[in-house]
C-alpha cells in the first residue's frame, strides 16, 4: 500500500494545466497543440500527471457538467474514472446516509464518492488498484476541499481502522446476467476479508433483490451464516441509477427505493396495498421503474394511501389508473384526453386534440420509432405536446394524454 501525497504546488500546477487545456479546446485548438501548450505547467511535477492526462481531464471537465454541475470545472478524470464515477447527487446522498461513521472506500476509482465521504466524515480512506487513478482520486479530494487519505494498492490487502468498508467495484462492460462474482474487487470476497466491519457495496442495479440475496447467501461468515442486508435502489431523474447493499447493522429494512434529488423513499416496511381491478380513469400515472424493479409497487400504494389499478405493466413501463392524486416523485401523472381503437382513428383524434408533438409511450422497435412518430405528427398544426399510450386488453387501446402537473 503506497500512500499518495500531493503537494500544494503540484496540485496547483495540475489544475492550471487542465484549466489552460479547457480554454484552448474551447477555442478550437487541436489535441497536439493543446498538449504542447500545457507542457510548461507540468515541468518538475512529482506526480504522474502528463500533458496528455491534462488534455483528457480537460475534455472530461467540459463533458462533466451534466453529472457534476458547477463542480465539474475543478475535477480530474481519466476516461474510465469519469465513466464509472458516482454522480454528485448520488454521492452526496450516500455520504449523508453514512454520516457519523469512519469509512474506507476500498475501490475508490477517481474518487468522487470518496471526496463526498471526506466532506462529511471524520476519518475517510480511499484505496485504488490503478496507480494513475489513485492520484486522480487524491487530486479530487483536494479539489473539493475534502479530508481523505488515498492509497495505491489492492483492496484485499487493506487493514482498516474504519468502521465501514464501502466498495463500488468495477464491472464488466457487458454481461448477459449481472452477478456479484464478476465484480472487481469481488464483494463476496471483501465480505469475508472484512467480516468484522459494517459493509456497503454498490452493485449493478439490474440485479433484483432475490438475486442479490441468493449471491450473498454464499458468503461464509461465522456460524456458516450468509450475509444479509438492505438492498437500496436509487432513482435519479426518474431512472434506475444505482443499487447499494448495506450489511445488517446499517440496514433499515429489507428493500428500499429512494428518488433523487427529492430523497423520497419507499421501503418493504411500508404497508402493502394491492391494486384494484383494471379500469381506465381520467388520471393515469407512470411509475418510476425503480420501484417496480425493487418489488415495492404495493408498498408505494400503501405509503401514498391511494386507490389504484395497474392498467399496463411490462419490463419497461408500469402505468396506473388512479382515483386520487398524491404527490410523489415516483409517479408521473397524465390526464386522459381521448381513446382510440386504431392508429388511423388516433390520427383524426390528434388533430381534434390540438396536438403538435406526439411522444410514444409504448414499446416500438427502436428502428421504427421515428417512422411511426412522423406518421402520427404529419399534418398536425396544433400547439399541444401529447403522449400516446397503448394498453392491450382494452377495446380502445390507444390512450391520448397530456402531462398533468400533480406533484
Ligand atoms: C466503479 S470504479 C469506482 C468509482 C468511484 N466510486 C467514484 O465515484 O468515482 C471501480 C474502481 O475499482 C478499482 N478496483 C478494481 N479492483 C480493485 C482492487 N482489487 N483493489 C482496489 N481497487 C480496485 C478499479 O480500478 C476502478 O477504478
Amino acid at each position: 500500500m503506497k500512500k499518495i501525497v500531493i503537494s500544494e504546488k503540484d496540485f496547483k500546477a495540475a489544475d492550471r494545466a487542465v484549466k489552460k487545456a479547457v480554454e484552448l479546446i474551447k477555442r478550437g485548438y487541436q489535441k497536439k497543440k493543446v498538449i504542447h501548450a500545457v507542457k510548461k505547467h507540468l515541468v518538475d511535477l512529482k506526480i504522474p500527471f502528463t500533458p496528455e492526462d491534462a488534455y483528457v481531464a480537460a475534455r472530461l471537465r467540459i463533458r462533466a457538467k451534466e453529472k457534476f454541475g458547477e463542480l465539474s470545472g475543478k475535477l480530474f478524470f481519466d476516461e474510465s474514472g469519469y465513466r464509472y464515477s458516482t454522480p454528485a447527487v448520488v454521492a452526496k446522498y450516500r455520504a449523508e446516509r453514512l454520516r457519523g461513521y469512519s469509512i474506507a472506500d476500498v475501490s475508490c476509482g477517481s474518487g468522487m464518492q470518496l471526496a463526498f465521504f471526506g466532506i462529511n466524515a471524520e476519518k475517510v480512506t480511499g484505496v485504488e488498484l490503478d496507480k494513475k487513478r489513485a492520484y486522480l482520486a487524491a487530486l479530487n479530494v483536494k479539489a473539493l476541499g475534502a479530508e481523505a487519505e488515498v492509497y495505491h494498492g489492492n483492496a484485499y490487502e487493506y487493514r482498516p481502522d474504519e468502521e465501514v468498508i464501502f466498495s463500488d467495484p468495477a464491472r464488466p462492460e457487458r454481461e448477459e446476467v449481472r452477478t456479484v462474482k464478476s465484480l472487481q474487487p469481488n464483494p463476496l470476497k471483501l465480505a469475508e476479508v472484512f467480516s468484522d466491519r459494517m459493509l456497503v457495496f454498490e452493485l449493478p442495479p439490474q440485479m433484483p433483490p432475490e438475486r442479490v440475496d441468493s449471491q450473498f447467501q454464499r458468503v461464509k461468515l461465522k456460524g456458516n451464516k450468509g450475509l444479509k442486508g438492505e438492498k437500496e435502489y436509487v432513482s435519479f431523474g426518474f431512472k434506475l441509477n444505482r443499487l447499494a447493499f448495506y450489511s445488517e447493522e446499517l440496514s433499515n429494512c429489507d428493500v428500499s427505493a429512494v428518488s433523487l434529488p427529492s430523497g423520497e423513499r419507499v421501503t418493504s416496511e411500508d404497508e402493502a396495498v394491492k391494486p384494484g381491478r383494471a379500469e381506465l380513469t381520467e388520471l393515469i400515472a407512470e411509475v418510476d421503474r425503480t420501484v417496480v424493479h425493487a418489488g415495492l409497487l404495493e408498498n408505494l400504494l400503501g405509503k401514498l394511501e391511494i386507490e389504484a389499478c395497474v392498467l399496463f405493466g411490462d419490463k419497461r413501463r408500469t402505468v396506473l389508473g388512479l382515483r386520487d392524486v398524491k404527490s410523489s416523485a415516483f409517479l408521473r401523472y397524465y390526464r386522459v384526453a381521448c381513446t382510440a381503437s386504431s392508429l388511423t382513428e388516433c390520427k383524426k383524434l390528434l388533430k381534434k386534440a390540438n396536438a403538435k408533438k406526439v411522444t410514444l409511450r409504448f414499446s416500438v422497435d427502436p428502428g421504427k420509432y421515428w417512422d411511426l412518430r412522423n406518421e402520427l405528427e404529419e399534418g398536425l398544426s396544433g400547439e399541444k405536446h401529447v403522449y400516446l399510450f397503448r394498453f392491450d386488453g382494452f377495446a380502445n387501446r390507444y390512450i391520448i394524454c397530456e402531462r398533468a402537473d400533480c406533484n
